[in-house]
């Protein structure tokens, strides 16, 4: 199988690379304007890639698509903090340039495996949110917060749309919370832009207060890369063709914590490792209102738990990593690449 990974050298893009390659005879092509997480990738023979902005790579795209069996459109600004300050940036990538993707599947016949996100539930009071059942909650257009939901969501709505009317073979995953290695890069949590365990890490390492924003009693199900990982797979396997057609939730239900326990349980593990334990003592945990830390287009969710009962029933996947474990393997790795203590 020949699988094209736009974004490859993203969070999820670079797993999933690695995945395949170790775990697989699949070929891959993958494109990215960064190579900074392909180390492992770039050198093996199964893995050709193109390093390039996607939006001036028409051509070589299209050229991909036709070649390829299975498209991994996974390009995307995925942090709050960018949603709230250019969300039309927001809306030209991650809408505009992915609703191109979704047409030369269509137009190749191609099968489209799309993320679309847990944020596309928004601030549904469902105590568990399901796939085809759960209402999509947005605020006002003010909060600008929800143009990455709301874009999302009409790609969700688009690729279907095709799916039912023109046969388009898809499946789209919703992450709840991916965290381990590669979450977002340090350029990001240095101007207080990544997402929460990234700047986490990088204020207690800088010596910088945690910043709770709203109090951290906002809860999320914290869900480790290679479970969702292993879900993917058994998406791209497709085997019976069980995930044509198909939303998954991929979240972790067993991991549901506030951000007030991920920054303690964080400055726990932390301490752990020898060259880290000064700084986890000494690090400072305070609330923050959200409009003083994001500015007043922003909006929380407060409660976000996945139903997972369709992954397990059609792909057979069970989650089974702790967060202690995840935060373990996060610093660990970061320990590996030689971050400073
Ligand atoms: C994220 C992003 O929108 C997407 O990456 C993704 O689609 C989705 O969730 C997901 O992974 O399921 P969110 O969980 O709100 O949204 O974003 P984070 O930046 O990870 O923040 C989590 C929570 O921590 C938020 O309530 C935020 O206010 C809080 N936070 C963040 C802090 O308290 N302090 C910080 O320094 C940063």
């Amino acid at each position: 199988m020949k699988v094209l990974i736009l974004g490859v050298n993203g969070f999820i893009g670079s797993h999933l690379a690695e995945r395949i390659l170790s775990t697989t005879d699949w070929e891959i092509r993958g494109h990215d304007l960064r190579t900074t997480n392909l180390k492992a990738c770039l050198p093996h023979p199964r893995f050709t890639f193109r390093q390039n902005d996607m939006r001036q790579d028409r051509e070589w795209i299209e050229q991909q698509v036709s070649e390829c069996d299975v498209i991994l459109p996974l390009v995307a600004v995925a942090q709050p903090k960018k949603y709230v300050e250019d969300p039309l940036f927001i809306f030209e990538l991650d809408f505009e340039e992915n609703l191109k993707i979704v047409r030369l599947c269509d137009r190749y016949g191609k099968r489209l495996v799309f993320p679309s996100t847990s944020e596309v539930y928004g601030m549904s009071q469902d105590p568990e949110f399901k796939e085809d059942e759960s209402n999509l909650v947005l605020g006002p257009i003010c909060k600008t917060r929800w143009i990455y939901s709301c874009s999302k969501q009409m790609l969700d709505r688009v690729i279907a749309a095709y799916g039912m009317q023109r046969g388009l073979r898809y499946t789209l995953f919703r992450p709840f919370n991916w965290l381990g290695p590669r979450l977002d890069d340090n350029t990001l949590a240095s101007e207080g832009k990544s997402r929460v365990l990234t700047q986490f890490i990088y204020n207690m390492l800088q010596g910088l207060p945690i910043q709770l924003v709203g109090g951290g009693e906002q809860k999320r199900c914290f869900t480790d890369i290679d479970d969702g990982i292993g879900a993917l797979m058994a998406i791209l396997r497709n085997e019976g063709g069980v995930a044509d057609g198909q939303i998954f939730n991929i979240g972790n239900p067993g991991n549901n914590f506030s951000i007030r326990e991920l920054a303690e349980t964080l400055k726990q593990v932390l301490a752990t490792f020898p060259s880290f334990r000064d700084k986890a003592l000494q690090a400072t945990i305070l609330d923050t209102p959200s409009a003083t830390y994001y500015g007043e287009g922003y909006e929380d969710v407060e409660h976000r738990v996945p139903s997972i009962e369709k992954a397990r029933r059609l792909l057979g996947w069970e989650p089974r990593t702790s967060l202690e474990d995840t935060l373990r393997k996060t610093i660990s790795s970061m320990v590996s690449a030689g971050t400073p203590s």
